[in-house]
Parts: C-alpha cells; structure tokens; sequence
C-alpha cells in the first residue's frame, strides 16, 4: 500500500510585517534584506497566539480538504522547533484542541527538516498498517524568541511564523502517494544553529544569568550554513530521485525548504530546474523551518502547480544539521 496526502493547508497570522518595519528594530536595510535572501515580508502571530494555535487553523483546513474530521484521525506528527513549552509537546496540545480521541501525538524536533522527517514517519506507520489516517503539522512561533537588535539581525530578518499541515491516509499501490524519503543528520555542526538556553546542562537557578547573557536567543553562523545547505540539498534530491529511479529532468515540482532565495536559486540551477518547475514563496513569508515545506507545498497545489501524476520533490535542510528528500507522485 502507499499513502499519499489527502488534504495539504496552512495558515499564518495576520499580522504582516515588512523590512521596514524591521529598520526600525535594528541597523539593516529593506536593500540588503530583499538581496541576500529574497525576503519582502513576514508574518508574526499576536501575543498569545501559540505554535499549537497555529497548527490548530492549518490542521482543521486540511481536515476539511480530506473530508474527515478530529474522529477520524488514529495519530498526530507534530514538528516544531518553537513548541508552546519545553514539554509537553505540541502534538498533545493539538490532539485536546482539535478534540481528536486520546489518541498518540508525536513531536519531531528537527527544525526546518521536521515535515520531512515527519512525513517519513507517516509513510512508514501507514505502508507497515500500523495506522490508516495520520495528522502531520509543521508549525513555528519564532517572532517570541528572536533578538530584534543589531546583534540579532542576521537571524531576526530571515526567520517568521506560520503553519502547515497534512492528512497522510492509506491509499492504492499503484495510486498518488509517497515513493520514497531520504534522511540524513550531522550532529559535528549542532551549534552551528541553535539555541542554548533553556538547557538541563546548567541548575535552573543560572537561568537568570543565562538570560541576562542572551544564550537564549537562537545563534547562527550563517555562511557556514549556506555552504551545507545548498550541497546537502542537491544530494538529497539526486539521492531520492536515485532510490525511485527518476532523473532531475522528471521532477515536475521541486518544493525546497524555503531557508533563503539565493539558496534555492542555487540548489534549482545546480539541479538544472527552471523557474515553472520550482516553488518559492520566501519574499512574503520568510524562513517558517519546520512550516515552510507545508506552506509552500499548500500554496503550490491550490494554484494548481501539482497535478495528477506529477512527481513533486520535497527537499529541506537545517539546523542539526540535518536534511532530506521525500519524493510524491501527485
Ligand atoms: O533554515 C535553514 C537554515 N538557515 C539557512 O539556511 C540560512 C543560511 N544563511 C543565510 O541565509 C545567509 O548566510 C544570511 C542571510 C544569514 C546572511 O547572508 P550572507 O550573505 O551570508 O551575509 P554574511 O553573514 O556574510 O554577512 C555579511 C555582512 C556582515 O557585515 P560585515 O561583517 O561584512 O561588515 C553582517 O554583519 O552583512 C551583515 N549583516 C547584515 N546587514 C544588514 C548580517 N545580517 C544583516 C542584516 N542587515 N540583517
């Protein structure tokens, strides 16, 4: 058996806010912002407004576009880097409010690359007959936890919040659904994007003083990142595109993890996709990580970029570093 996505949504807050809003914060540009990453704007929830409310708008949307309700889901895949708290997760705070039975919720924490791993998880509970209708949610509330100062910036601009979710259900053999993944990690480069406090490495009551540091802000040494980036992206995609026995020139949609323009400019010649093959929607909505798969993905197949057939190629790297491909027939 093979599954495949029945219904693909996402949602994001309201509150839009462009480059010059963020001139405002700190020394950067609306010139330097649009250049190095594409970025025009993003959205940032309303205080209150969690990643599990988030997940909570894209969840009901995709449900609704599957035909199925709360009811009908057996387990819940949640990935986020910016859960509501340290624990519990956000996927048992999504099974409460969806209102679904007391079934299992699993969070993934591998940050930009977490619907993929997420989507991974659900291929193969389904496909082993373990489960029949799976909840998959990326969703981040970054906006709350990053540094809106100079020294912030390099992070502040790029990263954003929003939501995306999939129902991932049992279907034919022969019928659309998920071919292959790829999954990779590289924990050597763990602090080479991360965020330290709060930690169980240090007493609760250096907290404070960790703070007053501001090792709780998320660092990131961003070149370095780009550099892996966009190698792992292309490795990834040749590795799926290898495993189902396809060519770069039968990918039909490439929908990368949307990090930064340049760096899906780069992955998309290096793979020679062209404009038409590839989805990019960073400029209005910025670096989502874990949500911006499922946005992008979402956006794509209501303008009807993915039609029946097509091979669509999910490919994403991140903070861990880890990364990795998943590869659709729609
Ligand atoms: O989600 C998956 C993981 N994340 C990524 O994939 C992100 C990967 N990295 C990037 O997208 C890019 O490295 C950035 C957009 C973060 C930075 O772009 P860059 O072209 O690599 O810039 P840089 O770090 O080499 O910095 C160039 C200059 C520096 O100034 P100096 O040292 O040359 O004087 C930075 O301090 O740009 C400065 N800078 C900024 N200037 C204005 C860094 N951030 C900003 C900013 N506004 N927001």
């Amino acid at each position: 058996m093979r599954a495949k996505i029945a219904g693909i949504a996402h949602y994001v807050p309201e509150r839009v806010v462009t480059n010059h809003d963020l001139e405002v914060l700190m020394d950067t540009s609306d010139a330097w912002i649009v250049e190095r990453t594409g970025i025009r704007e993003r959205r940032y929830v309303r205080e209150g407004q969690g990643t599990s409310d988030l997940g909570l708008e894209a969840a009901r949307a995709a449900l609704d576009q599957a035909g199925l309700t709360p009811a009908d889901i057996d387990f819940i895949i949640f990935a986020t880097l910016s859960p509501d708290y340290m624990f519990p997760g956000c996927g048992v705070l999504l099974q409460q409010k969806l209102g679904c039975p007391t079934i299992g919720a699993l969070d993934v924490r591998t940050q930009c690359t977490g619907f993929v791993y997420g989507l991974s998880m659900a291929d193969a509970l389904i496909r082993s007959g373990t489960y029949r209708r799976i909840l998959l949610v990326g969703a981040e509330t970054q906006s709350m936890g990053l540094n809106f100062t100079t020294e912030g910036r390099d992070m502040a601009v790029i990263f954003a919040d929003g939501a995306g979710a999939a129902v991932i259900v049992a279907g034919d053999d022969d019928g659309p659904g998920i071919l292959a993944s790829v999954l990779h990690s590289e924990g050597q480069y763990a602090k080479e994007l991360w965020m330290e406090v709060p930690t169980c490495l240090a007493p609760s009551t250096r907290m404070t003083e960790m703070i007053a540091e501001g090792r709780h802000f998320p660092q990131m040494n961003g070149r370095e990142v780009f550099k892996h980036a966009t190698r792992r992206f292309v490795e990834a995609v040749d590795e799926v595109l290898e495993k189902i026995g396809a060519k770069r020139e039968d990918i039909a949609l490439l929908v990368p993890h949307q990090a930064n323009k340049r760096i899906s400019d780069a992955v998309a010649e290096r793979l020679s996709i062209e404009p038409a093959r590839l989805v990019v929607n960073v400029q209005r909505y910025g670096n989502t990580t874990a949500a911006s798969i499922p946005i992008a993905l979402s956006e794509a197949v209501a303008e009807g970029r993915a039609r029946p057939g097509d091979l669509v190629v999910l490919v994403a790297f991140g903070s861990g570093f880890t990364w990795g491909a998943t590869a659709i027939r729609w």
